[in-house]
């Protein structure tokens, strides 16, 4: 397909699921997985800003991974840290503003630091966003906008006052979710936000998702026609 027929989508919603098959079939043990998944983050988000896409977001650790052996939820928090100290220099001079999904009270505190502190650095980016979710769930993100609305005394709620609570507020709907490795499903990813989402499964790992793979998952979604309910 030409560059000029692609349908480029505002948001991209990543789902990188795999990491662990893909070490577990070369051998190695999952977090070398972790490893390489984080490797191609960048290629991906870089890709996704050459094509004009404006908002990416990453599910990087969700509410439910906490159930893991304590030692691969180390790794991949230590890992997330690194993975942003190696960035923080194409964030600043790409203009990429950061926005973190998610409850950080509960992650270690260094990562902790280093999100806030990149998020404060970021904030007045108005072309590109890079939303990533850390211990991040869509039903707790909900019950979370409902609480604070309940603290601000509402007593009955629109769909506008619970947007303004999401982690979201500031990005629009994804209008694209990807997600690697076979499995065909949301996993408790932006939920709301995906309502009405094209949804692109494919059985490539992410530690193998390249450029390539991404200029695919486009092209399909060009070739979608979207209704929201209409005709
Ligand atoms: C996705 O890869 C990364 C995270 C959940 C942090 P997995 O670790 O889920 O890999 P598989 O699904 O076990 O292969
Ligand atoms: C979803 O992957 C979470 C992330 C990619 C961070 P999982 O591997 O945790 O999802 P399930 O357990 O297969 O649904
Ligand atoms: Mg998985």
């Amino acid at each position: 397909m030409a560059e000029s027929e692609l349908v480029v989508p505002r948001h991209v919603g990543f789902i990188m699921d795999g990491n662990g098959r893909w070490a577990k079939k070369r051998g190695m043990p999952r977090n070398y997985g972790h490893d390489k998944g984080a490797d191609v983050i960048e290629e991906v988000v870089g890709a996704c800003r050459d094509l004009g896409v404006k908002t990416v977001s990453l599910y990087a650790f969700s509410t439910e991974n906490w159930s893991r052996p304590k030692d691969e939820v180390d790794k991949i928090f230590e890992l997330l840290h690194k993975f942003l100290k190696r960035y923080t220099h194409k964030l600043i001079r790409d203009k990429i503003r950061l926005i973190i999904s998610g409850d950080l009270e509960a992650i270690p505190e260094d990562l902790k630091n280093e999100c806030l502190s990149l998020i404060e650095r970021t904030k007045d980016f108005p072309e590109f966003s890079l939303n990533i979710a850390i211990n991040y769930g869509s039903r707790a993100e909900i019950v979370r906008a409902v609480n604070r609305l309940i603290d601000g005394h509402f007593t009955s709620v629109t769909e506008k006052d619970i947007e303004r609570e999401l982690y979201t507020s500031t990005i629009p709907d994804i209008d694209l979710v990807v997600r690697t490795s076979g499995e065909q499903r949301l996993s408790n990813f932006f939920m709301w936000q995906c309502a009405y989402a094209e949804l692109y499964f494919t059985d490539v790992l992410w530690p193998d998702f390249h450029k390539e793979e991404l200029k695919k998952a486009i092209e399909w979604f060009s070739g979608r026609k979207r209704r929201f309910g209409g005709i």
